[in-house]
Parts: structure tokens; C-alpha cells; sequence
């Protein structure tokens, strides 16, 4: 299990991104990270990964646990060897290489699998394969985002950690995305998905949290976030119902918003 207990962190030694977060992720689990910009999310997964401090970012209190040991004052490659592997929002590939060259760097660590790695990736994600020697920069934007997450799989991670893996892609590729997800779960990877888009991750997840503004303020099953109404208006778009129900919309948001701050 991977977990954070209580998890207060600031960046530049003023600002407080998260206020005493607990939360985990069980093995082979997939567990979805939903909320508002800036409520605290990509902080999260950099404490999971050692990327704070690339972001002059801190742990002021509370711990990062893999298995129960304290993991929280380790670095990236530390974390990644541990099995802990962060997919960048914006998904980052280095576009001057090839497509394969970027999958041989995410294998950097360890290259004993990887022949093996390479070809789960490209069984995961067939364009891969057909465009192995192209540039990677002019791959489209959802193959991008395949390459970037094929590339944390070439170490064969544990837990793996997706930071809005469907931003700006097409609902198509949005559907390819989430059942990659899937499969790659199948495989047995935990996974910690970030996602603005609740829909698509909700129908995947396992277990769901919401955090605003740096603190949890749901933890449930995902079943139960798909049918809650609060969750069905503020992140599924499924809320009022007709005319009469949206005059009342804004003191009813107004009643919710109380309600989840206090
Ligand atoms: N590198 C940074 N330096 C200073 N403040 C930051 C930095 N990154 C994020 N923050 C702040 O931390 C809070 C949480 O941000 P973030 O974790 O990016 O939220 P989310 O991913 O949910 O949109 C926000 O108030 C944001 O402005
Ligand atoms: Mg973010």
C-alpha cells in the first residue's frame, strides 16, 4: 500500500497546497484523485514520487508510507526503483528522439526486462509500434500521452501515477486512454489517477477522493461517488433538472459548497 498520513505541505515556505491529506492506494488498485484546479492534486502525487522539491515544495508534517515505511524524504530515482512512477501532467516526451528512444529512457534504471517491458508497451498501445522511429514530437497529442505513460511502464512499476492523462484529448482517445487504464491495472499496476474529467475516471476507479483546497473532503467507493449528487453536479455536469431546479442552482451550490468547506 501506498499512502500519505495527514500530508501538510508547502511550497516556497508560504504556501500551504495541502492541509493534513490522508489517503491510499491499495496494491493493483485503482484509486481516483478528483477536484477543482488548484485544490491540491499534482501536489500530491509529486509528495508520492519525490518531486516536491523540484518545485521548491516540502513536507512540513505528516508522512508518505510504502508499506508502512516512511518513504517521504526520498528522491525520484529512490521512489522509482521502489516502484513509484509519476506521469507529468502535459504529457512530457522528448520530442527530438523517437518514439522507441523514449521508451529505452523510461527503462534507464534497470534494463534487464527491457525487451519484455517494450513489448507490453507495444502490445498496450499498437501505434506505438507502428511509429516506433518517428519523431516523437509529431506524434498527435493522444499518442503523446501514450508514449509518456508507455514510458513509465518500460521500469515495470508498482504504482503508477497519471496526472490529467485525458486533458485536451479527444473523446475518442479519451476512451482509449481509460481503458488502457484497465488493462494496464489488469496487469496488476495500482494506479493513482488524477483526472478533471470525474466521468471517465469514476468508471474505472475503485475508490474515489475529492480535494478542495487541500484537504480530502470525500473518501468513498467510486460506486458510491458516481451516485452521489453532490459529486453528479459539481463533476459530472448531471445536476439540475430542468428549468424550475436551475433557478434554485446557486443557493443550492452556495448550501453544498458550505457544507463541504466546513
Ligand atoms: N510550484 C509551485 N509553487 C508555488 N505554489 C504552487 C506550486 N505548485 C502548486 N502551487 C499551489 O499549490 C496549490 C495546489 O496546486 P496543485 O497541486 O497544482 O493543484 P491541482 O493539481 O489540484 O490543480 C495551489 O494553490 C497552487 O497555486
Ligand atoms: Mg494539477
Amino acid at each position: 500500500m501506498l499512502a500519505v498520513q495527514n500530508l501538510e505541505v508547502v511550497y516556497d515556505d508560504v504556501v500551504l497546497a495541502l492541509r493534513g491529506v490522508s489517503l491510499g492506494v491499495p496494491d493493483g488498485r485503482i484509486v481516483a484523485l478528483l477536484g477543482a484546479n488548484g485544490g491540491g492534486k499534482s501536489t500530491l502525487l509529486r509528495s508520492l514520487s519525490g518531486l516536491l522539491g523540484v518545485h521548491d515544495g516540502e513536507i512540513r508534517k505528516g508522512s508518505v508510507t510504502l508499506d508502512g515505511d516512511r518513504v517521504g524524504h526520498l528522491g525520484p530515482s529512490a521512489l522509482a526503483r521502489r516502484g513509484i512512477k509519476h506521469v507529468l501532467e502535459g504529457r512530457r516526451v522528448f520530442k527530438e528522439l523517437s518514439a522507441e528512444e523514449n521508451l529505452r529512457v523510461g527503462a534507464y534504471a534497470d534494463r534487464r526486462n527491457l525487451k519484455a517491458n517494450l513489448e507490453r508497451v507495444y502490445g498496450l498501445f499498437p501505434v506505438l509500434r507502428d511509429r516506433r522511429d518517428g519523431q516523437a514530437g509529431l506524434l498527435s497529442g493522444g499518442e503523446q500521452q501514450m508514449l509518456a505513460i508507455g514510458r513509465a511502464l518500460m521500469s515495470d512499476p508498482r504504482y503508477l501515477l497519471l496526472d490529467e492523462p485525458s486533458l485536451g484529448l479527444a473523446p475518442k482517445i479519451v476512451e482509449q486512454i481509460r481503458d488502457i487504464v484497465v488493462e494496464i491495472n489488469g496487469q496488476g499496476t495500482g494506479i493513482l489517477l488524477v483526472e478533471q474529467n470525474a466521468t471517465m475516471a469514476l468508471e474505472v476507479a475503485h475508490h474515489g477522493y475529492v480535494l478542495e483546497n487541500g484537504r480530502v473532503v470525500m473518501d468513498r467507493p467510486a460506486a458510491e461517488l458516481r451516485e452521489d449528487a453532490d459529486v453528479r453536479e459539481f463533476y459530472l455536469g448531471l445536476g439540475a433538472e430542468g428549468e424550475a431546479a436551475s433557478s434554485f442552482r446557486n443557493v443550492k451550490h452556495y448550501r453544498r459548497r458550505k457544507r463541504w468547506a466546513s
